[in-house]
């Protein structure tokens, strides 16, 4: 085994552990892909967050540059690396919050679904350890393609009998925070003002978002939904397009968004609501995204759709049947 055996981000020479605690303790978070491009990001902004106390880095290479590099923050969190499969239970042990960017990402000219063969695997070997180490850690599951990624971990928690549906979290996170993008720019509003519903799933037209629930409440011409739809829809294909890899620093900042929403629910904290993927009863498939309320037990309550028109009703028919195909897909996987 590597060297640093869970490399401390101190010279251990400090004489009592003097971090401000806030009536709270802090919550223990691990990172699972952190040396990646979302990774490296999403570990230094977690590692600003206050609500952590304590934040386990764990790739399969470069782990210990980024530790040393991030443990120099003079933030609060205790920052940990792990390398490699052999540390993976080490990394996960007594987690609160697991967060999993691990896995390749699109080139231009690929579907999410093409990840599918190298990040169906991961994905799987890397739930296999929560289940074994962190069983009631919330999980919040980022690589792609999510419709299929969420559904393996699922039947990953089931077959170790750990599988909890409140506290598996597929992150839509970065559909909501275009969409307030866009239409923000659209009607010429302050983004930070704008909410934008979008449920469904995270892949093409299953990204949904309903622009006739926007707050405040907006009035689209055609001609804007159909371009607001669209650029919703292919945002992820924009960027992969653009030709510096798929999202990596928007996604980093939509995923600590949504970690930072989790773990103020864990906290106990009134009125936590995000859009996730989650196992759910709000269409007739087991998995949707939708709007969530988040809790000391993770998801608490899951939101009806609400009042859909026409265009979304047509929209929400597509969505789900490429969903049911997705979800089918990752259920096989692990159960073959
Ligand atoms: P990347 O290749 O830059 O980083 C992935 C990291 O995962 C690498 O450091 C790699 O070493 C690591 N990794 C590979 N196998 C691993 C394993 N078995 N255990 C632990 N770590 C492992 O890719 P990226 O750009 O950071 O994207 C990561 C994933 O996130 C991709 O699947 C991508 O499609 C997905 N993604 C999802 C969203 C979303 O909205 N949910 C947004 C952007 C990207
Ligand atoms: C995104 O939406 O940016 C991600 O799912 C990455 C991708 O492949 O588009």
């Amino acid at each position: 085994p590597p060297s640093f055996s869970h490399m401390e981000g101190s010279s251990g020479l400090g004489r009592a552990d003097c971090r401000a605690k806030g009536g709270s303790t802090g919550f223990k978070v691990a990172i699972l892909g952190a040396a990646g491009g979302i990774g490296q990001p999403l570990s230094l902004l977690m590692k600003m967050n206050p609500l952590v106390s304590v934040l386990h880095l764990y790739d399969v290479v470069n782990t210990p540059g980024v530790t040393a590099d991030i443990s120099h923050m003079d933030t609060g969190a205790v920052v940990r690396g792990f390398l490699g499969q052999q540390q993976l239970e080490e990394a996960l042990t007594g987690m609160d919050l697991v967060i999993i960017p691990a896995g390749v990402p699109r080139k231009p000219g690929m579907t999410r679904d093409d990840l599918f063969n190298i990040n169906a695997g991961i994905v799987k070997t890397l739930c296999e350890g929560i289940a074994k180490c962190c069983p009631n850690a919330i999980v919040n599951l980022i690589s792609n393609p999510v419709n299929s990624t969420v559904p393996i971990a699922a039947e990953v928690f089931k077959k170790a009998g750990t599988f909890d549906p409140n506290r598996l979290l597929g992150v839509t996170m970065l559909d909501a925070v275009r969409a307030n993008t866009f239409v923000a720019e659209v009607m010429g509003l302050d983004p930070r003002e704008v909410d934008v519903p979008v449920i469904g799933g995270h892949a093409g037209v299953t990204i949904l978002p309903l622009l006739s629930q926007v707050k405040p409440p907006c009035s689209f011409t055609q001609k804007e939904i159909d371009y607001l739809t669209n650029r919703i829809q292919n945002g992820g294909t924009e960027v992969v397009e653009a030709g510096a890899g798929s999202a990596t620093l928007s996604m980093a900042y939509a995923a600590v968004q949504f970690a930072d929403a989790c773990l103020r629910g864990l906290r106990g904290d009134a009125d936590i609501v995000r859009c996730a993927f989650v196992a759910s009863h709000v269409t007739e498939l087991p998995f949707f995204a939708s709007k969530v309320r988040l809790g000391r037990c993770g998801v608490e309550e899951i939101y009806p759709l609400g009042p859909l028109n026409e265009y979304e009703r047509v929209g929400l028919e597509k969505a789900k049947k490429e969903l049911e195909t997705s979800i089918g897909k990752g259920v096989a996987f692990v159960k073959k």
